[in-house]
């Protein structure tokens, strides 16, 4: 049974009496595979003995002014089967004012990467991440949690932010989870047209496509080419940018296990990927 909780008070109480060794899986809700992913492996840590507390908030201040804030998709309903058959002990849906009381100081890492890939082109977006995760922590105080490879970036700034300010907190990566055709499933996939769903395929044959010609001797710029290139099959796809970088998303070097990261646009809908590419000493 899953426990659908809103208020940090009614958090305190559904936590009164359940086990004290709790992992927290944040989302912004509209919960699918990828998510469940995530809650099946933070039950996995934690034992049948242990708490798994998904949180369910469409963090505002992660959106831009242009953003999808308004059109989010969100579905209480179905988030709790998805929580609830994936093994979450409590589903936590609190209301801004429960995350962001009025008067409360709060010391938000900001020495952080924030700037590079998805930062370019989402100012501000990462510091509101790691401001909103900051707040996850300090009000669940969490022995661990749980992050999608997926977002990849987000997931190296909240480990550099964990280790510096809640060293206790142990960060666990999930990896991707992927539809059919290898699309990652995203909640934004639904923002997408048949035709643009079709092309998007093309996201991960890319990637495919790089990790074979790396394993072949392509250097990182011919890596790149090869990428674009596959993407620029289809017109409905608009690239933002493709990078290799390492795994700690500092400059790669030689036989590095690595990262390529790609972000496109289908229309207004933005997509990010990635996987890990192992360079043998072809920089
Ligand atoms: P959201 O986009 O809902 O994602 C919640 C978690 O699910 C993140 O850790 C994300 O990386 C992971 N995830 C998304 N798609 C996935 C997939 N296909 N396979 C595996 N994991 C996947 O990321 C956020 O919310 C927010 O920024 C948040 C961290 C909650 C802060 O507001």
């Amino acid at each position: 049974m899953t426990i659908l909780v809103h208020s940090n008070s009614e958090l305190r109480t559904a936590l009164n009496g359940l086990s004290n060794n709790i992992c927290l899986v944040p989302t912004m809700g509209a919960l699918h595979e990828g998510h469940a992913s995530l809650i099946k492996l933070a039950k996995k840590y934690v034992g049948s003995t242990g708490c798994v507390i998904v949180s369910d908030f469409v963090n505002p201040k992660q959106f831009g002014v242009n953003e999808d804030f308004e059109k989010y998709p969100r579905n209480l309903d179905s988030d709790l089967i998805v929580a609830q058959n994936a093994g979450a002990n409590i589903l936590w849906a609190p209301d801004v004012k429960d995350v962001y009381p009025g008067q409360w100081p709060l010391e938000v890492e900001t020495d952080l990467r924030f700037e590079i890939l998805e930062g370019r082109n989402r100012p501000g977006h990462f510091s509101a991440v790691i401001e909103v995760v900051t707040r996850l922590f300090d009000i669940v105080q969490p022995n661990a949690a749980v992050f999608g490879e997926k977002d990849f970036q987000q997931l190296i700034l909240i480990k550099e932010m964990a280790n510096k300010r809640n060293p206790k907190i142990g960060i666990i990566a999930g990896p991707t989870r992927r539809d059919k055709d290898e699309l990652a499933l995203s909640s934004r996939n639904v923002y997408l047209s048949s035709d643009q769903r079709n092309a998007a395929a093309l996201i991960p044959q890319a990637l495919k496509l790089a990790i074979k010609e790396s394993k072949n001797g392509a250097n990182v710029e011919m890596l790149k080419s090869i990428v674009k290139n596959k993407l620029k099959e289809s017109d409905l796809i608009e690239i933002d940018y493709v990078e290799i970088l390492g795994n700690d998303l500092n400059a790669i070097g030689a036989n590095e296990n690595a990262r390529i990261l790609i972000a496109v646009k289908l229309g207004d809908t933005r997509l990010i990927d990635n996987m890990s590419v192992q360079l043998k000493g072809n920089l």
